[in-house]
């Protein structure tokens, strides 16, 4: 069935950082594997996907995120799912780790003189034109911008299918990352937590939306 433009906009206004959830609605599991794939579908710089989606499911953890995230509070207690992006580091990311050659070899199957030009693009890309390697945070920064993409796709994917949500950055991040990084477990060298994002089902209406006009947000270069 196509889709309209009208369906585009209505899915656009459905979606809203949901305040407060049902506790008794739950997110089917088909519909959960959607959102997850909408995830993994995402595009990304270099195609190099440098993060990974924890679905946070134990309730203790649900729990501490309710406590010490502000921007969480009852939510990661009362909806459906509570995911978190971790984003990866430098020390992976580097073009001398040598991950990203191995994921332009083995995941996106380039070869020959068209992977060694692949390699030579993304050395100079993170040395130079972005100037990422031997600033830590800068990389962070980078691969946090590409989970956000990721997550984004998420929410739009949900709104489509009627399921709320709230991307959450409402949190110190180093005592939270600390945590997360000790209760997971990962590497807090390797990876360090870029947002969380609760999904379920509203109990209450949002507000109506409120918005800078398109000519307020968009100017033409012609
Ligand atoms: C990256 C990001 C982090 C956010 N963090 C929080 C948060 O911690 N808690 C919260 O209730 N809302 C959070 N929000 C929701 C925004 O406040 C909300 O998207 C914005 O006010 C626009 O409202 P709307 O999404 O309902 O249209 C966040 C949104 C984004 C994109």
């Amino acid at each position: 069935m196509p889709v309209t433009a009208a369906d585009i906009i209505a899915a656009a206004n459905f979606r809203h950082a949901c305040k407060v959830y049902d506790p008794a609605r739950r997110i089917s599991e088909d519909d959960f594997q959607t959102l997850l794939q909408s995830a993994v579908l995402a595009p990304s710089s270099f195609g190099l996907e440098p993060w990974r989606l924890l679905v946070i499911e134990r309730p203790a953890l649900r729990q501490r995120i309710a406590e010490q995230a502000w921007g969480a509070g009852a939510k990661a207690t009362e909806c459906s799912h509570v995911v978190a992006f971790i984003a990866q580091l430098e020390p992976l990311l580097s073009p001398d780790s040598g991950l990203p050659q191995r994921i332009f070899r083995e995941r996106q199957r380039v070869e020959g003189e068209a992977l060694e030009r692949r390699c030579q693009h993304f050395e100079h890309f993170a040395k130079s034109d972005f100037a990422l390697v031997g600033h830590s945070r800068a990389f962070y920064d980078w691969a946090c911008k590409q989970s956000y993409i990721a997550m984004a796709n998420m929410l739009s994917t949900a709104a489509w299918l009627g399921i709320d949500s709230t991307p959450i950055e409402g949190f110190d991040l180093e005592s939270m990352n600390a945590h997360l990084a000790r209760e997971v477990p990962y590497n807090p060298e390797h990876y360090k937590l870029a947002v969380m994002v609760c999904f379920g089902y509203r109990l209450n209406e949002p507000r109506p939306k409120t918005r800078r006009t398109l000519e307020e947000a968009v100017q033409r270069v012609v």
